[in-house]
């Protein structure tokens, strides 16, 4: 029997994993940013990790050029030339050889993959482990494809790395999500970690999907990748231009798996719609044909991060997290809520470590997406506020 509103009399009966869940934690952010606007407070946004720097001007125009007169449907499949271009370019990047043809998909950014991929990939078993703190989409993917959820606490003292031997269902294990550079700790993996995980996937028969949306922005030592993994059997990539190349609006990125888990999201997605579109894969194309860019874009996330760390230890904000994402992950003393609210009454708005799930508690993400002069700002605030009450403002 249909649900489905009928004029105004029958109400829509929500999903139950919808009505069950949680507000996605970052809308709780826009309220806090509008309440304390209406109280004439001049805010400094640090709250979601949206880059508002330019997209490259070549990348935008290989996007207009790539707009013809007809405009068909996209295949899921993908344009040959943006698989051959992201396989070019983990070549360069990672030193891996992947076949276009059979290890690639594109996908619309990685969010909608990441959401989706627990449909695709949750069979028999219907465990799902996602990290926390952590990014909220693996959790909820999984929840609406009736998947069962176990976090994975991460912690300061093993650097952020989910402590692999204190994991015990790896037998009931269908996906184990990662998420290095971590949203939203900074921390990076080591390539000898994931060696672990994959060895214990092939072992138990799961897979490792490994969210690397951040892999292009670091600052300290070269992120390495899964895709570095010798044996890439049971390995899932998830990458993305969002972060990389300032793209959030395109949506452009690409999971790169085995041929098999690759054929089963080419039988996926032509269902769901969500083939990209052919000028954005042509502006994709011309994105990862360039470094340059990516480069400039370190150097500017580098000054903010450089502005910033002397104040927010000044103002007792400790850097607990790595040197990677543009992120900096805070340790705070007490809730993380509540630090985030006295923050704000300083017009510094930051995420409350605590929407990244329960281990997030006592922590706040800070994401270096403000214009370098409001970071500048926001410095000046953050060491006014540690000098003149002689404790942190938080
Ligand atoms: C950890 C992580 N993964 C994936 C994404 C998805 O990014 P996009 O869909 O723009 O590629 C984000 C976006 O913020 C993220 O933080």
């Amino acid at each position: 029997m249909s649900t489905l509103r009928r004029h105004d009399t029958s109400p829509v009966q929500l999903s139950p994993v919808l009505a069950a869940l949680e507000q996605y934690p970052f809308t709780q952010l826009d309220a806090w940013r509008a309440e304390a606007r209406e109280r004439g407070l001049d805010v400094i946004d640090f709250g979601v990790g949206d880059p508002r720097e330019p997209t490259p001007s070549f990348i935008r125009d290989a996007l207009v050029a790539g707009v013809g007169e007809v405009s068909s449907y996209p295949r899921a499949v993908g344009l040959p030339a943006y698989r051959e271009a992201v396989a070019g370019w983990i070549a360069r990047r990672f030193g891996v050889d992947v076949d276009p043809a059979t290890e690639v998909v594109p996908t619309l950014g990685s969010k909608e993959a990441i959401f989706s991929f627990a449909q695709v990939a949750t069979g028999g078993r219907r465990l799902v482990a996602v990290p926390e703190p952590g990014y909220p989409v693996y959790e909820r993917g999984a929840l609406f494809a009736g998947a069962e959820v176990v976090a994975v606490p991460l912690r300061e003292e093993t650097g952020w790395l989910p402590d692999l031997d204190a994991f015990d269902r790896w037998d009931e294990l269908a996906l184990f999500w990662t998420c290095y550079p971590s949203n939203p700790t900074g921390a990076t993996a080591t390539l000898s970690f994931y060696e672990e995980l994959a060895a214990r996937a092939r072992e138990h028969g799961f897979l490792v999907c490994s969210d690397e949306a951040y892999s292009e922005l670091w600052f300290g030592e070269l992120p390495v990748s899964a895709l570095q993994l010798a044996d890439r059997t049971n390995v899932v990539v998830f990458n993305t231009l969002s972060k990389r190349s300032s793209m959030t609006g395109y949506r452009c990125g690409f999971v790169c798996a085995a041929p098999d888990v690759c054929d089963a999201l080419r039988a996926f997605r032509p269902t769901t719609g969500t083939a990209p579109q052919e000028f954005v894969q042509r502006a994709g194309i011309a994105a990862y044909a360039d470094e340059r860019h990516v480069d400039e874009v370190r150097v500017v996330y580098r000054r903010k991060r450089e502005t910033l760390l002397p104040a927010l230890e000044t103002a007792g904000l400790r850097l607990a997290g790595g040197d990677a994402t543009f992120f900096l992950w805070l340790a705070v003393d007490g809730p993380s809520e509540e630090a985030a609210r006295r923050l704000l009454g300083h017009g510094l708005l930051l995420a409350p470590g605590s929407f990244f799930g329960p281990a997030g508690e006592g922590y706040l993400r800070l994401a270096l997406v403000p214009s370098q002069a409001d970071c500048e700002r926001a410095a000046a605030i953050f060491e006014e506020a540690g000098a003149r009450s002689g404790e942190a403002p938080v």
